[in-house]
């Protein structure tokens, strides 16, 4: 059984059809890339599972459970995490501070214990432990969100763009904590504008376009695949999504 299935999906806002027929899937333990130009709905699908909008049509299955009625809460409590667009951090309230609120589903003892890993895997957070989240640079406030999503333990982590409008070297500081994340076997729903580098890292991925699914396959197949070179890859290293774009 699949961890995440999404089968059908519509979502709306009023008249507007962001999401049109998207099915996808997500196994235990897989990293996959969710591609696309502005406007295609990729945050619109992210906010979908984590119960942040209701879908018009069709069905959102944690190991085979439909969760489209739940609300974000007790998706959380299901064990699935969202790191949203734009680093949302508290700015007025400590790193650490920030930390535990993302463990707030959870016994004191187990979230100590989480908050380690976190320290081991961003150094610079432990660092900057008591400094106050506002004044942390954009790679940092980004170290901070996955961790504070971290913090709760996620069976399933959903990433909405972690790498916009950072530096290309605090870019690769981020994908290496992923490959990090990885290695312990969370299973990741990645969206990014950075193709190149998502599907060097993910083992699979999709391809939305204007509220559909486009393509779909292998991150080694979509990587050599023509259309995705043309149209999503560019010239060069730093190639994104942006030029694309199908809305
Ligand atoms: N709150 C909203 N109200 C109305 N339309 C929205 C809203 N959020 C997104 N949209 C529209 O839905 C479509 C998909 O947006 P979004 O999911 O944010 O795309 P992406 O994350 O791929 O850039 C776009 O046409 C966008 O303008
Ligand atoms: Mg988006």
């Amino acid at each position: 059984m699949k961890l995440l299935e999404i089968r059908d999906l519509d979502v709306r806002y009023g008249h507007i059809q962001a999401l049109k027929g998207v099915s996808l899937d997500v196994a235990e333990g897989e990293i996959v890339a969710l591609l696309g130009a502005n406007g295609a709905g990729k945050t619109t699908l992210m906010r979908t599972i984590s119960g942040l909008l209701r879908p018009h049509a069709g069905e959102v299955l944690l190991r085979g459970a439909p969760i489209q009625r739940s609300s974000a809460d007790s998706i959380v409590r299901l064990g699935i995490s969202q790191v949203p667009e734009g680093r949302r951090v508290f700015p007025t309230l400590s790193v650490v501070e920030n930390l535990r609120l993302g463990a707030y589903t959870r016994a004191v003892a187990e979230a100590a214990q989480t908050l380690e890993q976190v320290w081991t895997m961003f150094p610079r957070l432990l660092e900057r432990r008591e400094q106050l989240a506002g004044t942390l640079s954009g790679g940092e406030q980004q170290m901070l969100v996955i961790g504070r999503a971290l913090m709760a333990r996620p069976r399933l982590l959903l990433l909405d763009e972690p790498s916009l409008g950072l530096a290309p070297i605090i870019v690769r500081d981020i994908f290496r904590s992923l490959r990090q994340i990885r290695q312990q076997g969370m299973t990741v729903l990645l969206v990014e504008q950075n193709a190149r580098m998502a599907l060097k890292l993910a083992d699979r991925a999709y391809v939305l376009e204007t509220g559909r699914l486009r393509l779909q396959g292998s991150a080694a197949e979509l990587l050599a695949s023509p259309e995705i070179q043309a149209s999503y890859l560019g010239h060069g290293s730093g190639a994104s999504l942006g030029a694309s774009d199908a809305g």
